[in-house]
């Protein structure tokens, strides 16, 4: 923690003396600087707990100079309560790295828990994640390739393992290998050498689990998830319990994971995680109802980003922009040569205006993956997609990243979209081209169909680091914030500006 710094949030008007339960979400694609909200809020917190996702998740937070990433455990103060609930999909190899690398940034945490009944992550569900997206070539989702979406899906279709299950080798073997069967036949389809790349990484434990006649070892995978069981073991524990006796007493923080637009219920499917991620799922993915939360808080960034394919109406330099940023030659390195004038780009190659504004953008905000290192792609804020956000029970937002903003002659807010693909039915509604929407429509058709209508904003030009209250910021970032407000109905309570801790004003 940050000694100079002191938050005391029940100054806010907002975290009145009956708020016991506080959920932070990002209402956008993910990426919007939840783990500094979180960090400040476990201040506050007994107990910092996540409900969704697993380690395709990244939380950056910065310590005096130095960032720290955390993937599984929850953001904030390692003196508090850190919980990890039965929504989440746990990779043991990576908690337990994760852990390892919180010791030697000095970060111990002292109640760390993890919800026997969260769902495991098994060496098959990565070669199976890779192995998809490499199957599906121009259609793939972008995932992070971590097995995410087939752990949900064997924990739907009832063949997924549980956390509790590395407690008890003789069940986990049994399990292991009834998971396998009904596997056998995916891998068997694939060409074995491409299997047995995939599983010749660390994260795979640098072949470990290969066998050249079965492709999979089962028993080094049973052996090796048993020993993550008895390292893990202190923290597993029934969290729903807790809780259930903790609501209402205890001061809990729920840290969102991936985003709103990232829902696999209420996002731009079928380009989404595999959790729900929204605020809904948060809370439910702890063991809470979502009316249980007393104070709701979206998070939205002064832009927006997303990383992986889908649709992404804003996008500064559009289609180009998603493959660009979804070529695995580009990264951060590559780009910044480009922007000081170093690379050029190939003849017939030639970027927009726009997409080169994005990538400035991009580099002014750090905009790479904290978990895959891959280029976000950025564009400009999305009020139709903040109104969509806010049926959500949400009506107080924190802004960030406004100083990414600072040198920009003017702002683009998109107000609305025009819908301009073929006829198409969406429920009662027969969208033809020109319809107007004030709030996305979370229908991959629709959605891919629309072209945002801006407004221009002039820009602040000047650094904002130094600000410490609202009547500090220049008056057009008042403007931009006031607009948001005027537009969407919503109440803006914290703005960070910039990505230390002091970087913060509460409104
Ligand atoms: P998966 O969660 O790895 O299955 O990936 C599904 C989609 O969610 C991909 O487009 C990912 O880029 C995106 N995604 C997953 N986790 C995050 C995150 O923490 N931030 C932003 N995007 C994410």
């Amino acid at each position: 923690m940050d000694e100079n710094v002191d938050f005391n949030l029940m100054q806010l008007d907002l975290v009145s003396k009956d708020v016991k339960t506080v959920a932070i979400n990002c209402l956008q694609w993910g990426d919007t600087g939840k783990g500094k909200i979180v960090d400040l809020f476990s201040d506050w917190a007994d107990i910092v707990a996540r409900g969704t996702g697993g380690d395709n998740a990244g939380h950056t937070v910065w310590y005096g100079n130095n960032k720290y990433v955390s993937h599984l455990i929850p953001c904030g103060d390692p003196s508090k309560t850190n919980l990890m609930g039965n929504g989440m999909v746990i990779n043991p190899k990576s908690l337990t790295d994760e852990i390892g690398m919180a010791k030697v940034h000095s970060i111990n945490h002292q109640n760390l828990m993890l919800a026997l009944n969260a769902a495991l992550i098994l060496p098959f569900h990565i070669v199976q994640d890779n192995l998809s997206e490499i199957s599906a070539g121009e259609n793939k989702i972008g995932t992070t390739g971590r097995g995410i979406a087939w752990a949900y899906a064997d924990r739907i279709n009832r063949s997924g393992l549980f956390v509790n299950d590395l407690l008890n080798k003789d069940s986990l073997a049994r399990k292991i290998k009834k998971n396998y069967e009904t596997k056998k036949f995916f891998f068997n389809s694939h060409d074995s050498q491409l299997v047995r790349a995939l599983l010749d990484s660390m994260r795979l434990e640098n072949s470990l689990y290969w066998d050249e006649k079965n492709l999979f070892n089962l028993d080094a995978i049973i052996e090796k998830y048993y020993f993550y069981g008895q390292e893990l073991k202190d923290l597993i524990c029934d969290t729903d319990k807790f809780i259930r006796q903790s609501v209402g007493h205890k001061k809990i923080a729920i840290e969102g994971a991936q985003g709103l637009g990232l829902s696999n219920k209420y996002g731009t499917y079928p380009y989404v995680t595999s959790s729900d991620c929204s605020p809904y799922g948060s809370a439910e993915g702890i063991g809470l109802n979502y009316s249980q939360v007393d104070l709701s808080l979206g998070i939205i960034k002064a832009y927006v980003t997303r990383v992986g394919n889908g649709p992404f109406p804003t996008e500064l330099g559009g289609e180009f922009s998603e493959n660009w940023c979804n070529n695995s030659s580009i990264d951060r390195e590559k780009e910044l040569s480009i922007l000081k004038g170093e690379t050029k780009f190939d003849q017939g190659n030639i970027p927009s205006k726009d997409f080169m504004f994005g990538m400035k953008l991009r580099s002014i905000g750090d905009e790479y993956g904290a978990t895959t290192g891959r280029p976000r792609r950025v564009g400009w804020l999305d009020l139709p997609l903040l109104r969509y956000a806010m049926n959500f029970g949400i009506k107080d937002l924190v802004v960030t990243k406004l100083d990414v903003l600072n040198d920009c002659d003017y702002i683009r807010v998109c107000n609305a979209y025009q819908y301009s693909g073929p006829q198409y039915n969406y429920g009662n509604k027969t969208l033809i081209p020109g319809t107007i929407f004030r709030e996305t429509v979370m229908d991959y058709d629709v959605i891919k169909n629309c072209k945002p209508i801006y407004v221009d904003l002039p820009g602040w030009k000047s650094d904002i680091g130094d600000c410490k209250k609202i009547s500090d910021l220049p008056e057009n970032l008042i403007n931009y914030l006031d607009f948001i407000s005027k537009e969407t109905g919503a109440s803006i309570k914290i703005l960070s500006t910039g990505f230390r801790k002091e970087n913060i004003i509460f409104a």
